[in-house]
């Protein structure tokens, strides 16, 4: 095979290296494109055939629906790790020693206290606030308790700011959910798991003990996991570019939690359960919503489904499904919207319009039925998506400050006004 592409234009010939990844993808490097043509720039909205970066974090084959943390199978990780195990994995390239895991959560704990002046931040808030809204302002209020940005040359200063983040982010999360529901804020245990710990101070009633339910940990953990990366999707493409200005690393996370609000994105997971509500509020005819989601006339999608990489199941989404399951018969939850998720599922995948765009469910298509019946608020869905993400966003944020990856600044074609002589006010 050559490694080299060739580009005629204008009649003249330009030769591009290939750059071939460890799983044998094939990228043109075109780093020289406007030096040797004169100018000449590509185009690619959304970036659907554009690779940003090289990066050994994680893989994904969207035809084959295969999806790998530092090549590790995530199948094996949602069955096998914990969170945590997972995010030191995608953070610093191996799975931790028990020795390793051990030190990385005593460290984490250390930093697990916010500034107590961050409540009168979130006092601002009306209750009515989106929580992600709140947990984007506070990330970034995190940069006025933590001035000094990360130091990316010492690697001391570098796991400081990441164990700071991990310990500091769920308790942020915690509070914004406590807040809406006009509960204490608190901080959990020093002696409980890192996901157990989330729970408890998410959960915890003032007024009597708080009972651990393995139930609730293990699916919890399960979903963290599943959600903890993913290439360079929206939102981590967001943290990095923030980053890649040498904006600090709470900056960025705050940028990236902005970016997965959106509905198309991870906002989807809120976006589903309100399609689910809403289709069963009409009487639950599944074939009408069908209809509607492939009439080009009708705004209407099917939340939860499509996927700009997958164009097979998103292994994720088959593992939600089948914990979907466990985690309500376990709980003795029966909820409807799971029936009629599984129903348009069913007709989407036999259906011509699907199978011919190869939509098939996502990630977000079921998660939000396990968070429900977990007794978690739908509005918190899109958070709980980011709590998941944080170790990626990390880890992709590091990987393009160790590389020293340029700040990244996209050309444009101009298609508007050629040059003018300007008017005065009395001569328009
Ligand atoms: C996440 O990138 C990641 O990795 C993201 C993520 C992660 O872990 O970070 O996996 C998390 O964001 C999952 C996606 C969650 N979003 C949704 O579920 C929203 C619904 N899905 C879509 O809007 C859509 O599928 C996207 C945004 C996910 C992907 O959009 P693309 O790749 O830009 O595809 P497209 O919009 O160009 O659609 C191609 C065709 C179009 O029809 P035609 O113009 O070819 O006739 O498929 C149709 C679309 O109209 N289509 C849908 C559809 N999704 C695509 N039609 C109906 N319902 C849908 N959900």
């Amino acid at each position: 095979m050559s490694n080299t592409a060739i580009l005629e234009i204008n009649g003249e010939k330009h030769e591009f290296p290939l750059i071939v990844g460890t799983e044998n993808e094939i990228g043109i490097d075109i780093k020289t494109l406007r030096g040797v043509t004169g100018g000449v720039t590509t185009i690619d909205p959304g970036y659907k055939n554009t690779g940003s970066c090289e990066s050994a974090i994680t893989f994904l084959n969207g035809e084959e629906g295969v999806l790998r943390y530092r090549g590790y199978a995530i199948e094996d990780l949602a069955e096998k790790a914990d969170f945590l195990e997972v995010a030191y994995l995608l953070i610093f390239g191996n799975l931790p020693t028990q020795e390793q895991l051990d030190k990385f959560h005593a460290d984490i704990k250390k930093e697990s206290v916010v500034d107590d002046d961050i409540k009168k931040i979130l006092d601002a808030f009306p209750k009515t606030a989106h929580p992600m809204g709140v947990l984007a302002s506070l990330t970034s209020a995190l940069t006025a308790f933590n001035p000094s940005s990360v130091n990316v040359d010492s690697e001391d200063d570098m796991y400081n700011a990441i164990v700071k983040i991990l310990g500091k982010f769920p308790v942020l999360v915690a509070w914004t959910m406590r807040k809406k529901q006009g509960l204490p804020l608190n901080y959990g245990s020093e002696d409980l798991g890192y996901v157990e710990n989330i729970l408890k101070m998410m959960f915890e009633k003032p007024n009597k003990p708080y009972e651990q339910n393995d139930i609730l940990i293990n699916a919890l953990d399960k979903l963290l996991i599943l959600h903890a990366d993913h290439e360079q999707n929206c939102s981590t493409s967001t943290v990095r570019i923030v980053g890649s200005s040498h904006a600090g690393l709470f900056a960025s996370l705050s940028a990236g939690i902005s970016a997965l609000w959106g509905p198309l994105h991870g906002g989807a997971n809120q976006a589903v359960l309100e399609m689910l509500e809403g289709i069963k509020e009409d009487g639950g005819d599944t074939k009408k919503y069908m209809a509607k989601a492939k009439d080009k006339e009708d705004p209407f999608r099917l939340m939860g489904f499509g996927h700009r990489v997958y164009k097979n199941f998103d292994p994720r989404a088959k593992i939600i499904k089948k914990a979907a399951d466990e985690v309500l018969g376990d709980l003795g939850v029966e909820d409807p919207v799971l029936d009629i998720a599984k129903g348009l599922a069913e007709e989407a995948l036999s259906d011509d319009y699907f199978v011919k765009r190869k939509l098939y469910p996502n990630v977000d298509f079921y998660s939000g039925i396990i968070y429900r019946a977990m007794g978690i608020p739908v509005e918190m869905f899109t958070v709980m998506f980011a709590l998941g993400r944080l170790p990626g966003w990390i880890a992709q944020w590091r990987e393009m400050r160790l590389r020293k990856e340029p700040i990244g600044r996209p050309r444009q074609i101009y298609i508007g006004e050629n040059h003018r002589e300007f008017k005065s006010i009395n001569e328009r």
